[in-house]
């Protein structure tokens, strides 16, 4: 499969120089500027093509590493040259194949190839895609042969029903950029009792590690620590006594999952007046 990339940006340079690493065809990229093109043809020892057309002819798996609103106005563009069956692929996390609407008509497949990974720099993040997950939905046709060819590379491969990629994309919302969110919320407070930034960021991350590491390896449960678990009432009250409307609201919604999971940590343990702790101030809220 020779995969031509239309988008030069974090994905689109990652994804071709990991494809390139790893022995697969990757004949070059088009995207809105030359430029863009050009640095992520010379950093995958690629092609770069100035015209869209002479990209679509060169390669019959064309990937869409645009904006997500982006990825169908691209698409028709697309649709003018295709002249033999080809594999539209995106790499959308929320998107499905079904964007490619009328690939049928085309003789072609659509694909959703989605890699489970914060792609934040161009020329960096390819290092890391060998250990992303990815997930993958679209036609039958050659669905299998992509999947071999992540495989082949040690990425393993999750086939997704499109119907769920709303719900999963948030999952990795969750997972990834609210994170960031929690963090920020720690770092304010903490500036707020005196640290600067620098020493708020060291303070927390062996903290924030430790857990996300125990939460990751040896489940959410089980490294379960803190004021919820322990069924102390009385540090959740003080802790709501400092904090705003709005960090109440996350505190508490987010120790009512914490409860779950403490109440199946600990069958026999009384949780009842942290439940009622975090449920009046959601009432209040
Ligand atoms: N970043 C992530 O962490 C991540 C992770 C997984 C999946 N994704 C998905 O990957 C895709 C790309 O995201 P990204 O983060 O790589 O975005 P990005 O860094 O902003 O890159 C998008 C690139 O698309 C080009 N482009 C924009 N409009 C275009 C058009 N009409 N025609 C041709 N090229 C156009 C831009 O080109 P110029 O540079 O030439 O202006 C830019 O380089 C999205 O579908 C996103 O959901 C992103």
């Amino acid at each position: 499969m020779r995969f031509g990339f239309i988008g030069a940006g974090k994905v689109g340079v990652s994804l071709g120089k990991y494809l390139v690493n790893g022995g697969c065809e990757v004949v070059g990229y088009y995207s809105k500027s030359d430029a863009s093109a050009k640095a992520a043809a010379d950093f995958t020892k690629t092609k770069a093509f100035p015209e869209l057309e002479e990209l679509v002819t060169a390669c019959d798996a064309v990937v869409f590493t645009v904006p997500d609103k982006e990825i169908v106005p691209v698409y028709e563009k697309v649709k003018a040259y295709i002249t033999k069956p080809t594999c539209f692929i995106h790499c959308s996390g929320l998107e499905t194949s079904d964007v490619f609407y009328d690939r049928f008509s085309y003789h072609s497949y659509g694909y959703s190839i989605h890699p489970l990974l914060a792609v934040h720099s161009k020329y960096e993040s390819y290092r890391e895609l060998s250990k992303a997950v990815f997930t993958m939905e679209g036609d039958i046709e050659h669905r299998e042969a992509l999947r071999e060819l992540f495989l082949k590379m040690g990425n393993p491969v999750i086939l997704i029903d499109k119907e769920q990629k709303a719900k999963y994309h948030a999952a990795c919302v969750f997972g990834s950029n609210l994170m960031l969110g929690l963090l920020e919320e720690a770092l304010m407070l903490l500036e707020e009792c005196g640290f600067q930034r620098a020493e708020a960021m060291q303070a927390l991350t062996p903290l924030a590690i430790g857990n996300l590491v125990h939460g990751l390896t040896d489940g959410t449960m089980e490294s379960l620590t803190g004021p919820v678990e322990r069924a102390d009432e009385q540090t959740i009250a003080l802790h709501e006594t400092v904090l705003n409307k709005e960090q109440r609201n996350i505190y508490n919604a987010l120790s009512k999952t914490l409860l779950t999971l403490a109440k199946k940590k600990h069958p026999n343990r009384e949780y009842g007046n942290v439940e009622k702790e975090i449920e009046k101030e959601r009432e209040e809220a």
